[in-house]
């Protein structure tokens, strides 16, 4: 049988990742697929640029050329932003190819359009890694948990405030010198701002409301504080008095029906499984129904752990190709009220 053809948009700290994980994968995918995976080209912004390992005749600066190729089966997006990654991502879509992306602030901002486009054009869209890095958190409320009631998620989704916060509270350092060295490790966004004002947890905090609520919550629906004031004191305090400071992404179902949603640096008892998770590590906390609290934790941040949750959706989508079936859409939604305020 033909191979799956599979272009890359995007070879940051992520994208180089997933190539190299591509290519170590082969026959190994290949059996688990039951089809070769054969990555045909890797759209980058910077052709002049080093790339070890990575074969220099993929790569292309005109990603509109690559997604337009003719029999593309997979696009993976892990360009970022919300423009161009939309319209290559709806190309690819009319085209016929099932889109697996990462980015957490196109999904939060305009999320209903990928889905529309993608039922209309019977393609798949899963972005596993637009949450969260590593971690299953978004199969688990799309697929998993959509038999239940999901009243409350918390999530600690940003792993370069919770590096910040972690060290801190462990080592008394310094803001600044910690957020460089999350840069370093590939923690951070290219623009570090959009960690620390809260605005990268906002995003996942609005997807995870949407799929928690089968509604559809937006970036701005949510009320969002960073941690750029919270002080080495503001830390310590809380530690004598048992609580750790953690950035909380919560959102919650009312008794009234509305959804509430935001982000802000919250006191976390030192007793609570959420206070022991360090480090660039993530959590989300589930509570649900009838099957009560679930906790999902792991790396939420750098190239190889959220590499790994890409590669799961593009087994996944290659999978349903070669059996001719599509993966979930959008749970019909129910309109609720969404407010963005602070939860207590
Ligand atoms: N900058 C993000 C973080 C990367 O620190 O969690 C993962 O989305």
């Amino acid at each position: 049988a033909r191979p799956l053809k599979v272009a890359l948009l995007g070879c940051g700290v992520v994208g180089s990742q997933v190539a190299r994980q591509m290519l170590e994968g082969g026959d190994e995918f290949q059996a688990r697929v039951g089809r070769r995976l054969d990555l045909v080209g890797i759209s980058v912004r910077n052709l002049a640029k080093d790339r070890p390992g990575i074969d220099a005749a993929l790569l292309t600066d005109d990603a509109a050329e690559l997604v337009a190729r003719k029999g593309i089966d997979l696009v993976i997006e892990v360009m970022g932003g919300v423009e161009p990654a939309r319209s290559l991502i709806l190309a690819a879509m009319a085209g016929g190819a099932s889109v697996i992306t990462a980015n957490k602030q196109l999904l939060a901002q305009d999320g209903p359009t990928l889905y529309e486009a993608a039922a209309e054009a019977g393609v798949d869209l899963y972005y596993e890694a637009a949450v969260a890095g590593a971690i299953p958190i978004i199969r688990p409320l799309r697929e998993s948990l959509v038999g239940d009631e999901v009243t409350a998620v918390k999530g600690i989704v940003n792993g370069t405030t919770n590096f910040i916060l972690d060290k801190m509270t462990t080592e008394g350092s310094s803001f600044d010198e910690v957020l460089a060295e999350a840069q370093r490790l590939g923690y951070a966004e290219d623009d570090p701002t959009a960690d620390v004002e809260g605005l990268d947890a906002a995003a996942k905090a609005a997807i995870l409301a949407s799929l928690a609520f089968h509604s559809r919550v937006n970036l701005d629906d949510v009320d969002c504080e960073g941690i750029t004031t919270v002080t080495a004191d503001d830390v310590a305090t809380a530690a004598e008095l048992g609580y750790v400071i953690k950035l909380l992404a919560r959102c919650a179902l009312a008794p009234d029906n509305s959804i509430s949603v935001g982000v802000h640096p919250t006191l976390v008892p030192a007793n609570h499984p959420l206070a022991n998770v360090s480090g660039a590590f993530n959590a989300v906390f589930i509570e649900s129904r009838h099957a009560g609290q679930l906790m999902f934790m792991g790396p939420g941040a750098g190239g190889a752990p959220t590499a790994s949750a890409v590669l799961g959706d593009v087994i996944t989508a290659a999978r349903n190709r070669v059996r001719g079936v599509a993966g979930p859409g959008e749970s019909s939604y129910s309109a609720r009220p969404v407010t963005p305020r602070n939860l207590v």
